[in-house]
């Protein structure tokens, strides 16, 4: 029998709707049938779909020339999108990296930070050491720094062992402690591991500033990444923020390290730099760190073939002008306080939600049994909350709940920047019926003890 399909999806025996076109925060299938974008894509297409201002940017680019190879030629659209980045990056980021994915910023920071060690003439330095509930990328390289616990699992064989602490997550301490009479145990931890592992074989600490797929929206207490940076600084360690999720104005600042005023060494960016016109990411680092490496080997041991090609680094630049033209991180900033209120009041109606979080346009929902436990996982959970909204005509995207990623479930809720408060106020009443739903059936499964169904 011919297949439905020949595309490898991530679930091979299940089928997807086709989808025919789409427009601000609405996708439309080849049945007509409408969906909102709650979560632009996987938290990428942060202008909505079917903006004509890239496309003409794309077409104009497209006629002057698409490609032109990195090592041969330069290109104003790249030039120019390094030079912005530069203004939007907190420090003195200066400089771009550009690949095609976030996986490859990482593992390209990954490498930017090993390299900076070894121009300096340190050789030992070749570890980037990072938090268990943490994912920076499906390639080896950035798979090892992320403590995805699914993800990482058939590949345990190949793969470094560089998770090594614990995320700050106050809703469920993985330390059992509870802020402030914790004083910050989880970044003492960093400390502690530092000094087990040998600062001396340290290069970097990568962390999402505000923990995406793998904790749902996770934004740690307040001096932790002061208080980071403070233990990178004093151990010569380079900070580097994972912001592939929570760039590009995603949480109503222009990068979420700048909630705190704090500075990486190397930040990278995907997802929403393109907002998903096409497939673009960097690698952003500072001027000590090029100044270093050009003062050296002038060469980073890195890139790929369409590294900043002229098509995508005109497009990523088309989308950043409609931010700013549009103010759209100051939409995300207010929209995601309204959002975040419209998300509570489901929590106080629902005994299935156990926390909301977030900031700007990425907010968190952590479902929990009884008591604030996680689900069984084979109860599938997040799966039936996904799955109950696609058929009711929004897109909401999974995480990871619970502080050791081998249990829980949550779902983000991260709609285009572009986004207005009725239309916030649609994606809360399918939420509730999805709640609504799901909530019932868990009663019914016996997993929410003492509560009836209604
Ligand atoms: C924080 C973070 N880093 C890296 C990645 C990997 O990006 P990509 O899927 O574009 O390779 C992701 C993807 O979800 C991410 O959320």
């Amino acid at each position: 029998m011919e297949p439905k399909s020949r595309v490898i999806k991530p679930h091979l025996l299940k089928d997807l709707p086709m989808i025919s076109h789409g427009k601000g925060i609405y996708l439309y299938d080849t049945n007509g049938k409408q969906y909102i974008d709650g979560c632009s894509g996987a938290v990428t297409a942060s202008i909505g779909h079917g903006v004509d201002e890239i496309v003409q940017a794309m077409v104009q680019q497209a006629k002057n020339v698409s490609f032109v190879y990195r090592s041969q030629f330069k290109n104003q659209a790249a030039e120019d999108l390094a030079v912005k980045l530069s203004k939007w990056a907190p420090g003195d980021l200066n400089w771009s990296f550009f690949v095609n994915s976030g996986s490859e910023a990482t593992e390209t920071a990954m490498k930017i930070a090993i390299q900076y060690w070894q121009e300096r003439g340190i050789r030992g330095k070749n570890k980037v050491i990072s938090r268990w509930m943490s994912y920076h990328g499906i390639t080896l390289g950035a798979l090892s720094m992320s403590g995805h616990v699914l993800r990482r699992k058939r590949f345990s064989a190949l793969l470094d062992q560089l998770p090594s602490v614990s995320a700050p997550h106050c809703y469920k301490c993985p330390l059992n402690q509870t802020f402030p009479s914790c004083e910050l145990a989880c970044a003492k931890e960093l400390e502690i591991a530092i000094q087990r592992i040998g600062p001396e074989n340290i290069a970097g600490f990568i962390a999402e500033p505000i923990i995406g797929a793998s904790g749902g929206a996770v934004v740690p207490p307040a001096g932790y990444y002061q208080e980071v940076r403070r233990i990178c600084d004093q151990y010569e360690i380079l900070f580097i923020a994972d912001e592939v999720m929570t760039g590009m104005g995603r949480t109503g600042a222009n990068f979420a390290i700048d909630h705190w005023g704090v500075v990486p060494d190397i930040m990278t960016v995907g997802k929403g730099l393109s907002a998903g016109y096409t497939p673009i990411a960097a690698a952003i680092a500072t001027d000590g760190i090029i100044e270093t490496i050009a003062s050296g080997s002038a060469s980073i041991m890195a890139g790929h073939t369409f590294s900043a090609n002229p098509l995508s680094a005109s497009i990523a630049l088309a989308v950043i002008e409609y931010l700013e033209k549009y103010d759209l991180v100051l939409n995300a900033k207010h929209q995601g306080v309204y959002l975040n209120k419209r998300l509570t009041e489901l929590q106080q109606k629902f005994p299935i939600v156990g926390d909301v979080r977030g900031k700007g346009l990425l907010q968190g929902v952590e479902l929990v049994a009884d008591h604030h436990q996680p689900f069984p996982l084979d109860e599938g959970v997040t799966n039936q909350i996904i799955e109950s909204a696609m058929e009711k005509g929004l897109i909401v995207y999974p995480a990871v709940g619970g502080p050791h990623g081998t249990s829980g479930d949550a779902f983000l809720v991260a709609p285009p920047l572009t986004i207005r408060k009725e239309e916030i106020d649609k994606i809360i009443d399918i939420l509730e019926e999805v709640l609504s739903e799901v909530q019932f059936a868990c009663i019914q499964n016996g997993l929410l003890g003492d509560i009836q169904a209604g």
